[in-house]
């Protein structure tokens, strides 16, 4: 009896894509919308669109309630313990840039920052930017062969000169939760910064901030079943008082003349010119969805799902997966078969999948690679997706080995 996803049918966009003849296994890069968002995207701009925390007429309030309705739901999802430790930026990428630039000053020569061989490019180049502009030391941790961040070696690399910490909870090529815990204790036991990118992880489960205790936890909406065009980024509250203001214009001033100004704390102070309004609201819907759903059945289906799609791929000759994924994803290549290769043949047959470096070139590279083939799983895929999925991969291979 091939899996169903119950939720199937609360996404338009999948079925969508079924009807054109497309199977799509590409939600780590990007997932589909549930309905009650697509409503609230259309609702917002067909109730009259107005800009938030500037105007006091009937609509600009009713559209900054709503704004901020969506910035409380953000903040219960990830259990922060206030909506004022939520900033909305324009994608994962810009909160982490927003902290890079907004944390310049934290550092000195010398001083050096530790981030993990598996990190996608938005949580290396800019701190590997940094680094360049202030003559600091990027570190790299190694990753032992299971895909995990290894431990001993931590132990080593984290040292005095540790000024911060940035590492994924979930990785985007190998798929397994990374050991957190014990990361951000060592980090935090030589008073480093702790940054978390949860872009991944925030999406499968896991997404109590304050249980994991870092001081700033980035995440993207349009991976959590929301719009694009919205970041999220929580910080500890002595995290947020840290950071310098990168950013100018729009509402996020208290006071200006011609010669200087004062600038509003966190949130508002860090989300200068107009915000992604319609998308913010409806990143809130979203939310409001994932909420209605028994988390206990959604993940039950996502690991059933994730464990066909690794017994598949584990009994074929000459796949060799990447890591050992343990939830969500999985990334592989086949022997003496070119990824691109593959990956034309796969699309040809309509099956939507990620082939390349998956913006984590550092980490193929590490395994001897210029690109993989991954998989990857959102709540709406069904038994059946995953073999359409292994009937398009057999005749390929037919033609390829
Ligand atoms: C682990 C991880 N971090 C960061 C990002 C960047 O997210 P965004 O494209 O929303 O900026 C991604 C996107 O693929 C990701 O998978």
């Amino acid at each position: 009896m091939p899996l169903i996803s119950p939720w199937r049918a609360d996404f338009p966009g999948i079925l969508a894509l079924e009807a054109e003849g497309q199977t799509y296994l590409d939600s780590a890069a990007t997932a589909q919308k549930p309905q009650a968002m697509l409503d609230a995207l259309l609702g917002y701009y067909a109730g009259g669109a107005a800009n938030v925390h500037r105007a006091q007429h009937l609509p600009g309030e009713r559209a900054t309630r709503a704004f901020e309705a969506s910035r409380e739901k953000a903040a219960r999802w990830l259990n922060a313990p206030d909506t004022q430790q939520l900033i909305f930026t324009r994608s994962a990428t810009e909160a982490f840039n927003l902290l890079a630039y907004g944390l310049e000053q934290h550092f000195q020569a010398g001083d050096e920052i530790v981030i993990s061989a598996l990190e996608h490019h938005a949580n290396l180049l800019p701190w590997q930017q940094l680094a360049l502009r202030r003559q600091l030391k990027l570190v790299v941790l190694p990753l032992a062969s299971d895909g995990l961040i290894d431990l001993t070696q931590a132990a080593q690399l984290i040292g005095p000169r540790t000024r911060l910490l940035a590492v994924s909870q979930l990785s985007n090529v190998l798929g397994c939760w990374q050991p957190l815990e014990p990361l951000l204790a060592l980090a935090q036991a030589q008073g480093a910064l702790t940054v978390v990118d949860g872009t991944q992880g925030v999406v499968h489960g896991r997404h109590d901030v304050q249980a994991l205790g870092c001081d700033f936890y980035v995440c993207s909406s349009h991976k959590l079943y929301g719009p694009d065009g919205v970041g999220l980024l929580y910080g500890r509250t002595h995290a947020l008082q840290q950071l310098a203001h990168w950013q100018f214009g729009g509402e996020m001033l208290l006071h200006t003349d011609y010669a200087c100004a004062t600038f509003r704390a966190a949130p508002l102070g860090f989300e200068a010119g107009t915000p992604p309004i319609a998308a913010v609201i409806a990143l809130g819907a979203s939310l409001d969805y994932l909420n209605s759903l028994d988390a206990h059945a959604v993940n039950i289906h996502e690991l059933a799902l994730h464990a066909e799609l690794l017994n598949g791929l584990q009994q074929r000759q000459g796949v060799r997966l990447l890591g050992a994924p343990n939830v969500a994803l999985a990334s592989f290549v086949v022997e003496g078969v070119h990824h691109a290769d593959l990956a034309h043949l796969l699309t040809e047959q309509g099956i939507a999948v990620r082939a390349g470096h998956h913006c984590a070139m550092p980490l193929l590279q590490g395994f001897g690679l210029s690109g993989a083939i991954r998989v990857s799983l959102g709540l709406y895929n069904d038994g059946a997706d995953v073999q359409r999925f292994f009937t398009a991969l057999d005749q390929a291979l037919e033609l390829l080995q």
